[in-house]
């Protein structure tokens, strides 16, 4: 029996893979514990996106080789999408030698192997895959909420934007069986869970890789009939696949939740373009009309990259001009960064760190102006929250989420956590809501 824990960086993908590691280790009789110093098997699941994604796990590495000297026996595995890249490989081999295991994102569900030949031979393996093969099916997940679970729909992505990494790290699209999903989402809402997070980079292409056609409005379908669960929610929408008929759904489907992810990344034709986005700002506008015209009470949520090369101050203005125009709900937004492999990292324009930061004050001010603006509208309002846990710096509290991913907090204890329950909403800042609850 050993004692494990996870660190996972990157986005819901990752969370979702190392729940996957989380429950085969589970199955094996191995114990998840909270600090580190504790643990004797250390597995930190990495992300690659941005540079500084790449800087905080080298520093947590350095960080474990200290550890590893007061505890010689801990088990150190590295995974995850900075692990696809030949050059962070050959850099862990050989400056990093306390690594005891690597392995990447397509072969997870071998990990308890690798451990096995680990602690046989004492020495640093390293398995990792180019792509992926088949999806493998039915790993135990350990759900880190009873009543909310990710659930990946697909895998890889095949559209190579021009500054993204993620193609190369995580392979082409593949999406798993629309059977396999349904069976996972029975069996999560049959132990209890209410809603589920559908994950895909893009999930709107759901089903183009699969025999049997399907499509990602048809899943949702399906899956708005499967009995006691009550939200759907998914992520990531690319706009160049979002269909009438998923905005219908989302309309029509109760269960489906009044939130699109859509990320935009930029407002300048040119830029997206060069982005190789396959949209342009006009019908990036157009479809949130659409969805806003058929969906009322919608919430749009955006990413935006700030300094992609070659943007200028007119590129720059025309995202600040989209901004205002789509009202978006939230915005995550990024300073770009240059990826190995990529095209755009191979161009000479650079836009200069301090243009972009710039840019990107500008830019934060014009967010936080229109999200205080959208959770204003929702004064005075009543709405549905699934409550999530006490608040953080309030035992008092609690704080939910809305069906349109609104963050509220308002008194209750934890007998409330897991419910959905009727909410007035009393105030209105920028990320947050507060309220009373009625029922
Ligand atoms: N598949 C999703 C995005 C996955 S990555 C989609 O296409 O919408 C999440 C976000 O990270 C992206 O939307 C983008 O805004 C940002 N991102 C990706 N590569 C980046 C880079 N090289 N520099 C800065 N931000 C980047
Ligand atoms: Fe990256 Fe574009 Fe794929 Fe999203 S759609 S993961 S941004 S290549
Ligand atoms: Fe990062 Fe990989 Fe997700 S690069 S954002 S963990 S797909």
């Amino acid at each position: 029996m050993m004692k494990f824990k996870i660190t996972t960086y990157g986005c819901q993908m990752n969370e979702n893979d190392s729940e996957k590691i989380s429950g085969m280790l589970k199955n094996l009789g191995h114990l998840p514990v909270v600090d580190e110093k504790e643990a004797d098997l250390v597995i930190l699941n990495t992300c690659s996106v941005r540079e500084n994604a790449n800087d905080k796990f080298f520093g947590h590495l350095g960080y474990f080789k200290r550890l590893k000297e007061t505890n010689p026996k801990m088990v150190l595995c590295v995974c995850g999408c900075m692990m696809q890249q030949e050059s962070v490989i050959m850099e862990v081999k050989s400056r990093h030698r306390h690594v005891d295991i690597i392995f990447g994102t397509h072969n997870i569900h071998e990990f308890p192997q690798l451990l096995d030949q680990h602690l046989e031979k004492e020495e640093m393996i390293v398995d990792v895959w180019k792509d992926g093969a088949d999806i493998v099916e039915n790993l135990p997940v350990d759900h880190r909420y009873p009543f909310k679970a990710y659930v990946s729909i697909m895998h890889g992505c095949n559209n190579f934007c021009s500054y993204c990494i993620v193609p190369y790290t995580r392979g082409r699209e593949r999406s798993r069986k629309m059977e396999s999903i349904i069976l996972e989402v029975e069996a999560l809402a049959a132990n209890g869970c209410k809603e589920v997070t559908l994950l895909g980079q893009n999930v709107n292409s759901y089903g183009d890789s699969l025999e049997e056609p399907a499509t990602f409005s048809e899943l949702l379908t399906r899956l708005a009939n499967v009995e006691g669960l009550e939200r759907i929610r998914f992520m990531t929408s690319h706009p160049k696949d979002l269909s009438d008929d998923l905005i219908r759904v989302i309309a029509e489907e109760k269960k489906v939740c009044n939130h699109v992810h859509l990320p935009v990344q930029s407002g300048s034709s040119k830029v997206l373009r060069e982005m190789n986005r396959k949209y342009t700002k006009e019908q990036y506008l157009q479809l949130v009309e659409k969805i806003r015209k058929e969906v009322p009470e919608v919430a749009i949520t955006t990413d935006i990259i700030i300094g992609f090369p070659g943007e200028t101050e007119d590129d720059f203005e025309e995202t600040l001009d989209l901004m205002r125009l789509c009202s978006f709900d939230l915005a995550f937004t990024f300073l770009y960064s240059t990826r190995e492999l990529t095209p755009a990292s191979q161009r000479e324009d650079q836009v200069p760190d301090d243009i972009k930061h710039q840019r990107m004050d500008r830019l934060l001010e014009v967010h936080h102006e229109i999200s205080r603006a959208q959770n204003e509208k929702y004064l005075g309002k009543i709405v549905e929250v699934l409550v999530e846990g006490l608040s953080k710096n309030n035992p008092d509290r609690v704080s939910g989420r809305t069906e349109t991913a609104k963050l509220v907090n308002f008194p209750g204890d934890e007998s409330m956590v897991g419910q959905i329950v009727k909410v007035k909403i009393t105030d209105a800042k920028t990320f947050s809501l507060d309220g009373t609850i009625i029922e």
